[in-house]
């Protein structure tokens, strides 16, 4: 299989052409100024990020409102954001112009930290709670992202990414377990109506048939009333609802999806395998493949969890190292028509530049990701986020983040 030649072939997303099959994940890195604004740490991570030539950069989850962020130094989307944030887009596209950049919207809803925002939420959920929301207040969110997908549309961005996935505000409507009566709760037919609605309203106020709009959705959240199970009180999978919302989506004109699974807050190794359990990717490719199948072949699917594959040197059995690296399971699941492009979370950590290094057949200086997700302890603890393994600078960042909030104890490591 030549894998290269599958990896870095471009591929058509709604207008646009993305020149690889490579997708960097939002990865939220709370390095954000007081203001939301992206910092010297926010422009270093992405310049090196466009360097490395990936077809498609994601920008990690924006707040829409400064009320609905989980993490403090989250950044922010705003109009009061816009001009630091066409600033930085120029920079980026100076750096690399035909990288697409797309940014993530988001609302925190339960996820939402009180002693920064507003912890809100349209059926509490044991554990997690907040304001129940009422219409109006819904209605005035959608507006938010409605002025958050101009100012993004504004200050040059190439899309955006309605974010459906993870728990947040988006799959905490989606849910079965939002079966309150209100508008967007309820039988099906109600809830899949905020996504519907709320891409109509972004559609028709961007009017701009370049403007990439889709959505990273997880299938199944894997907990009781989670989106993608049978009912409100059952984690049973069923995901008639995610095939008839991307379905719902794709007619409406979303041109792309970013498959993921599970809720992090409750189900995290699901939406991102670690070390003791990679296997649990295997299912994300399932899930892909279940997009792909219901799409039409122009919708891209895009493929999620793929670091912990690594160079071969994993933890699977049953496989040999030379099939179940990241870029021979990536290409082949491209090759077989169950993927479009495959997307790099941990591993764009690990190593920013990996799609330029493959292009220049420097395959053996890629650093791949080591799995320890000593990144996810820093974003629990809201420090600066990146690779500690590989980069020094946030070797440091760990170090002194443990000594002044003590160690976390990570049972999913
Ligand atoms: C530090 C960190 C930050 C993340 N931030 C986001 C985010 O902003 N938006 C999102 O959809 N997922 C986020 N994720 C999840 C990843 O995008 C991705 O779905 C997950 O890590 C699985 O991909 P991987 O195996 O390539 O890492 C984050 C994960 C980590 C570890």
């Amino acid at each position: 299989m030549d894998y290269k030649k599958t990896l870095l072939s471009p591929i058509k997303i709604g207008n646009r052409i993305s020149p690889n099959r490579f997708f960097i994940q939002a990865m939220e890195c709370t390095d954000a100024d007081a203001e939301g604004n992206p910092t010297d740490l926010t422009y270093k991570r992405y310049e090196n990020l466009f360097r490395g030539e990936a077809g498609v950069i994601t920008l990690e989850a924006i707040s829409i409102t400064d009320k609905s962020r989980s993490r403090q130094n989250q950044l922010l989307i705003m109009p009061q954001n816009e001009k630091p944030l066409a600033q930085f887009v120029k920079r980026l596209k100076e750096v690399n112009p035909n990288a697409l950049f797309i940014f993530q919207l988001t609302h925190s809803g339960e996820l939402s930290h009180p002693g920064f925002s507003r912890r809100v939420c349209v059926k509490p959920l044991p554990g997690y709670g907040g304001d129940v929301l009422t219409e109006e207040e819904v209605d005035k969110i959608m507006d938010d992202f409605v002025m958050a997908a101009k100012i993004a549309h504004a200050v040059g961005a190439d899309g955006i990414d309605m974010k459906l996935c993870h728990g947040y505000l988006g799959s905490q409507i989606l849910r079965p377990y939002n079966d309150r009566k209100w508008k967007y709760g309820g039988p099906w037919e109600n809830r899949r109506q905020f996504a519907f609605d709320l891409y109509e309203r972004i559609q028709k106020e961007v009017n701009d048939k370049n403007f990439l709009i889709g959505s990273k959705i997880s299938a199944w959240e894997g907990f009781p009333g989670g989106f993608g199970t049978a009912g409100p009180d059952t984690p049973v999978m069923d995901l008639t609802e995610p095939i008839d919302l991307i379905k719902g989506l794709e007619e409406r004109g979303a041109s792309y999806f970013v498959q993921s699974a599970g809720s992090p807050s409750i189900t995290i190794s699901l939406t991102q395998a670690d070390k003791k359990s990679p296997y649990f990717a295997y299912l994300h490719m399932g899930f892909a493949k279940i997009f792909k199948e219901n799409l039409k072949p122009e919708t891209v699917v895009i493929g999620s969890n793929y670091s912990v594959f690594r160079n071969g040197k994993n933890r699977l059995l049953a496989v040999t190292p030379e099939e179940s690296s990241l870029l021979t399971f990536g290409a082949s699941n491209i090759e077989k028509g169950y993927v479009d492009m495959i997307a790099l979370g941990r591993q764009s950590f690990a190593d920013p530049l990996l799609p330029l290094k493959l292009r220049e057949g420097r395959e053996d200086e890629i650093n791949y990701c080591t799995v320890c997700d000593n990144c996810l302890e820093l974003l629990i603890q809201q420090s600066p986020i990146g690779c500690c393994t590989f980069n020094k600078y946030y070797t440091d960042v760990l170090i002194q983040t443990r000594k002044e909030k003590g160690r976390l104890k990570q049972d999913h490591t």
